[in-house]
């Protein structure tokens, strides 16, 4: 293979296809490292089309033969695709191609894990299965026959007919190549059925491999719930008879909804209450739910291009978040989705990685399955949807399934119909989609006579190629309160869509105490400095949850910023704030769980950075461990009861409540290793009947320099379960000293179990390094050397994965120059290696600068 020079795709360059097509009839004879895939193409010149060349994208394929309307041809083929000139009108294209399934690591196109045959083409995977015009906005009906002796043999759409040997398979809905899936493997069934709104019957099923049957019944449930839900909240209603789901072990991501074949990395539905922690399970429910939605927002309604990917991914992630919250409480699912936002979209909005959540350029599109598209994306219709209200909301998407059902469609599309439904001009609202960063929101008030002013003003820093922002539509829920907690202005939502502007509330018989950005009302990073006394009044006071948490939230953060700056002692208004709403029973558990969480050492290095310091991580570190010691100090006397009053009787049930009490018995379990030498973690560890509660005392053991019997236990307990067993790896790591991380990662590599080809295994090592702040920003660079080492092993085999994991050098120009050089050492190291793939190639490009 040469390595040609990667090449940019635009945006703007768009054009539609020469050709389309309407129908699509694949013959698969698989083998795995010789499968043959035959294709029949019926394509007709597109009348929109601007040029009439005919290519076919293909990578890896040895072909055996091409023919046109009956006639052998001899097409002209390079490494990227496949040209030959073809009649007038309609024709039919027929190729036979060979391909080596068995060879293919990069977990793209067809490849086999443990025996089984499985696909993955989004976003451009099918050009590895057979010669197609691989883009979204080219949509067929697909017919496939699978040849092979395995026992189950499974295409998109319903079955048409199957004997020993082969299996026919029919999808009725026009789609592009990227939701083509294929699967044959030794497979078993965990069935069930559901009946639509229409009446209809769908035949339910989740297929993983012997052994794990077990591990279906939750999973089978979620789904459900989202086929009704869908139907409840959205109006949309599946269209299928057979709706399938399939675990694998070695997937690039989550999961993937190709049209009613969804194929989920094991990870994302195995459960059970012995394996799979609370956090697995409400993970698992929201990905089902999540692939289950695409087939209303992105398998009907598609992207025109790969620009577009927000277009499904954001709206997807948005219903599956209202899905979450309306399945197990708003206010704490807001709460988790903000704190992993700002941790992980506001950095990558912040580094060198920034990008629109409409990128405007690429080089591989793998490369932008980002928390801006997915996250930052969903946050965007969350603020339509506030501006608009939520009556016109549901219109607007009425609109859209109605008007865009069966396109391959744009954002431009999408605002449309909101501006038909609602009448609302969205010029300035779509520059969310254009300009990367998060805008900065700088409040500043007055009080007099009566009347509180509200100044804010807006910012958005520069960001890779968008040197100069303009403001963008902000829309700002505001509530007040007077001195005695009561709310004297209810939930209000300003809009701010000037560079600076004021905004008036009068006739108050006092100067009122203001809760802003309640709800997490847009993905901005608010700057107003509040006294510490308010904080904590409004810790205590105010009647918007997530602002409640957040006030406790910053305190904390401002703790910690003055004990790694000073070395100041806590401040008592938020040592009391928290003791009073922790011993609250009138919060649940899961919302106290959320209040006593500390910001993770990554916020707090990027609170330093925005006080514009250099972070030390190990400071930070020091100041963390520091204050945890003194909450537990501190809440001694009331650890012990509230521990006991977070237990869970009964069997086992992840539901929210159950979760709740979990969360927070765990976080409380973690404070009293603190002070006791694990007495309590080690009786819960022994106690346990879940694997939450077997992990969360394995966790506070290790964190206390404690638990080495308890891991050896816990390896032989779990060495033949994998997805136990990746946890076994991470939590070593994750629990680590700092001093130690690089080692006890080093070791692990060296662990008959680890698996370079398995990305659960890899992420489940590296991304635990990462998490390890202190440990991966060791001062030694033992962290980066490791880690940089294993990305270029990984790269020949995995880039998807390499690419993504190599984001976690992204903060590097925020530290100290040792660091700083030692960091970019590594990144050149990777950027320097022969051969390196286009994914990690861009990605170490764009992270150097
Ligand atoms: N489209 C998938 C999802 O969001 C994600 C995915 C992208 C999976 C690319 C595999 C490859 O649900
Ligand atoms: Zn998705």
């Amino acid at each position: 293979m040469k390595d040609a020079a990667p090449q940019t795709i635009y945006l703007r360059d768009y054009a539609p296809p020469a050709f389309l097509i309407d129908d699509v009839q694949l013959t698969f004879k698989l083998a795995p490292s010789a499968t043959r895939v035959l294709s029949r193409i019926h394509f007709r010149p597109n009348p929109d089309a601007k040029d009439s060349v005919f290519f076919l994208h293909g990578e890896n394929l040895t072909l055996i033969r091409t023919a046109i309307n009956g006639n052998t041809i001899t097409p002209e083929v390079t490494d990227e695709g496949l040209t030959c000139t073809v009649p007038d009108g309609p024709f039919v294209f027929e190729a036979e191609v060979e391909i080596d399934p068995a060879a293919n690591t990069s977990l793209d196109g067809l490849y086999m894990s443990n025996g089984m045959y499985c696909t993955q083409c989004e976003a451009e995977g099918f050009r590895k299965i057979t010669y197609y015009p691989d883009r979204p906005d080219v949509m067929a009906t697909f017919k496939v026959r699978i040849e092979s002796e395995l026992p189950v043999l499974l295409s998109n759409g319903n079955p048409v007919a199957q004997d020993d040997g082969w299996a026919e398979w029919s999808d009725p809905w026009p789609k592009p190549a990227y939701l083509f899936a294929l699967v044959a493997g030794d497979l078993v069934n965990h069935p069930d059925s559901f009946t639509t709104m229409s009446g209809r019957d769908v035949a339910l099923n989740i297929w993983v491999r012997p052994g794990d049957e077990g591990k279906c019944a939750f999973g089978m449930e979620a789904l459900k719930k989202s086929m009704k839900w869908d139907e409840e909240v959205y109006g949309r209603e599946y269209d299928l008879d057979l709706f399938n789901i399939v675990a694998v072990d070695d997937f690039n991501m989550g999961a993937m909804e190709n049209k009613g074949l969804n194929i989920f990395n094991a990870a994302a539905v195995l459960a059970s209450p012995e394996t799979a922690t609370d956090a697995n399970f409400e993970r698992i429910e929201a990905i089902i739910a999540h692939e289950y939605f695409h087939n209303w927002t992105g398998n009907r309604i598609t992207c025109r291009d790969w620009f577009q990917l927000c277009l499904k991914e954001g709206l997807t992630v948005f219903r599956d978040q209202q899905f979450t919250g309306d399945m197990r409480g708003h206010a704490v699912k807001r709460i988790d989705d903000a704190i992993a936002l700002r941790a992980h979209q506001f950095r990558e909005d912040a580094g060198p990685l920034a990008h629109p959540v409409r990128p405007e350029s690429f080089v591989e599109i793998n490369n932008f399955y980002t928390m801006t598209v997915y996250e930052k994306g969903a946050e965007i219709i969350g603020m339509l949807r506030r501006l608009v209200g939520a009556g016109d909301y549901k219109k607007a998407l009425d609109l859209y399934f109605a008007r865009h059902d069966g396109d391959a469609a744009t954002i431009e599309d999408w605002l449309a119909v909101f501006t038909d439904a609602t009448g609302r001009d969205l010029t300035q609202f779509a520059r969310w989609y254009s300009q990367a960063g998060t805008p900065k929101v700088t409040v500043r008030d007055e009080y007099s006579n009566g009347t509180y002013r509200l100044h804010l003003s807006q910012s958005t820093p520069p960001t890779p190629g968008q040197p100069h922002k303009e403001p963008l539509v902000i829309p700002i829920a505001v509530g007040l309160l007077d001195e005695g907690g009561t709310e004297v202005v209810k939930t209000t939502l300003l809009e701010l869509t000037e560079a600076a502007e004021t905004f008036t509330f009068d006739d108050l018989s006092g100067k009122p105490i203001a809760s802003i950005q309640r709800d997490f009302s847009a993905p901005v990073i608010l700057d107003y400095p509040q006294s510490n006394k308010d904080l904590a009044f409004l810790l205590a006071h105010d009647t918007d949850p997530f602002n409640k948490w957040d006030a406790g939230r910053r305190l904390a953060q401002d703790v910690l910023l003055r004990m790694v700056r000073d070395d100041a002692a806590p401040d008592a208004a938020y040592l009391d704030g928290l003791a009073t709403v922790l011993r609250d029973d009138s919060y649940d558990p899961a919302f106290r769980a959320c209040v006593l969480l500390l910001p993770s050492e990554e916020d707090t290095a990027t609170a330093l950075v925005d006080a514009g310091q250099t972070p030390d991580p190990m400071a930070i570190y020091h100041a963390h461990e520091a204050l945890k010691l003194l909450l537990a100090q501190q809440l001694q006397d009331s650890l012990p009861r509230l521990y006991a009053d977070m237990t869970v009787t009964g069997a086992y049930s992840p539901d929210a409540v159950a979760t709740g009490k979990r969360s927070l018995g765990n976080a409380i379990l973690s404070l009293m290793s603190k002070l006791d030498g694990g007495k309590q973690a080690s009786a819960q560890y022994t106690d346990a009947d879940n694997m939450t509660q077997q992990l969360a005392a394995l966790a506070a053991l290790l964190k206390i320099g404690k638990g080495q019997p308890e891991l050896a236990a816990f390896e032989t307990q779990w060495q033949n379960d994998r997805l136990v067993m990746d946890k076994w790896f991470g939590l070593q790591v994750s629990c680590a000293a700092p001093r130690l991380a690089a080692t006890t990662a080093a070791n692990l590599t060296a662990h008959p179990a680890f698996d370079l080809k398995n990305p659960n295994r890899f992420r489940a090592v590296f991304g635990a390094l990462k998490s390890n702040t202190a440990g991966f920003h060791d001062p030694s660079g033992a962290g980066y050397d490791l880690l940089a080492d294993w990305l270029i092993k990984l790269d020949p085999i995995n880039p998807q994965t390499t690419a993504r994991v190599s984001t976690s050098f992204d903060t590097w120009k925020r530290y100290d120059p040792d660091r700083q050089a030692k960091m970019r050492g590594a990144l050149q190291r990777i950027a320097a290696t022969p051969h390196l793939s286009r994914d990690t190639t861009e990605m170490v490009t764009r992270i150097l600068g």
